[in-house]
């Protein structure tokens, strides 16, 4: 069975540099002691403590262990764009994954499908790994008609190959713990719509061209994580399953002690 992928998202959090380094100091000590880490942990600290993290990993056997991520990327390489990060800067600071369209960027700022997809491409042409958002505002009866056109105008444009080198972060909008009324999806649930999600991308990356055929083959799915109100109390409910390949930890990843309790579960 492949490694389960743990993400951390740390978001607005947490406030000083050196807070940051207490969390990363309790995961070190935690991964240190164990004989074999059962799972990828890849962290994603906010823009500001970036290259510091980085130094942490560089200096300190967390860097055999942890890979570094970004929240959020530059749509355009060239193009200057005041208060942005480039991939060329990431890359220098050997961040490997970078998120794109998350909800809170997506719903509290207006980010829209179109500049979700450039930035994946921004992702991409960094040659880093792409962790696509997606999911749905409301689970009512139009939601998987919502989720369907949100993957294609997405990923408009990218080639089958490309598809397959992303992780997909399956976040239904309502069960992120900072909304109101936020609960954790069913996991049952959330298979079903991880099959919802591979057909979508079936469907839409098979198609023949000019230039040849382009499938997306079943084997080479993107990985399909789960995101929404996990705690130390439900992770295992999603990691249980074979389907679900890991987990995307937002409030819960700069809790030292939960985050921690979460890591040991997998472990
Ligand atoms: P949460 O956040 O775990 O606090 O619900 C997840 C996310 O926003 O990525």
């Amino acid at each position: 069975m492949s490694k389960k992928i743990i993400i951390a998202n740390w978001k607005n959090h947490p406030e000083s540099l050196g807070q940051a380094k207490e969390i990363l100091e309790s995961i070190g000590n935690y991964l240190g002691n164990l004989e074999e880490q059962s799972f990828s942990l890849i962290i994603c600290p906010p823009f500001v403590f970036t290259e510091e993290v980085a130094k942490v990993l560089e200096s300190t056997s967390l860097g055999s262990r942890v890979s570094l991520g970004a929240q959020d990327i530059a749509p355009d390489d060239e193009t200057a764009l005041t208060g942005e990060v480039s991939g060329a800067m990431l890359k220098k600071l050997n961040v490997r994954y970078a998120i794109v369209g998350h909800s809170e960027r997506r719903w509290k700022l207006g980010e829209s499908d179109e500049i979700v997809n450039r930035k994946l491409k921004a992702v991409l042409r960094n040659e880093m790994i792409p962790v696509v958002c997606v999911g749905e505002r409301e689970r009512n009866g139009g939601y998987k008609e919502f989720l369907k056109n949100q993957i294609e105008t997405t990923f408009a444009g990218l080639a089958a190959d490309d598809v397959s080198k992303c992780i997909i972060a399956y976040e239904p909008v309502w069960a992120i713990s900072t909304n109101p009324d936020a609960k954790p999806d069913n996991p049952e649930e959330t298979i079903k719509i991880f099959d919802f999600i591979k057909d979508t991308l079936i469907e839409n990356w098979n198609f023949q061209s000019e230039a040849g055929t382009f499938a997306l083959k079943i084997e080479n799915l993107p990985k399909i994580l789960y995101g929404g109100s996990v705690t130390d109390k439900n992770s295992q409910d999603f990691l249980s399953h074979r389907e679900i390949n890991g987990i995307l930890v937002g409030g819960a990843s700069v809790r030292k002690e939960e985050f921690i309790s979460i890591l040991a579960k997998v472990a």
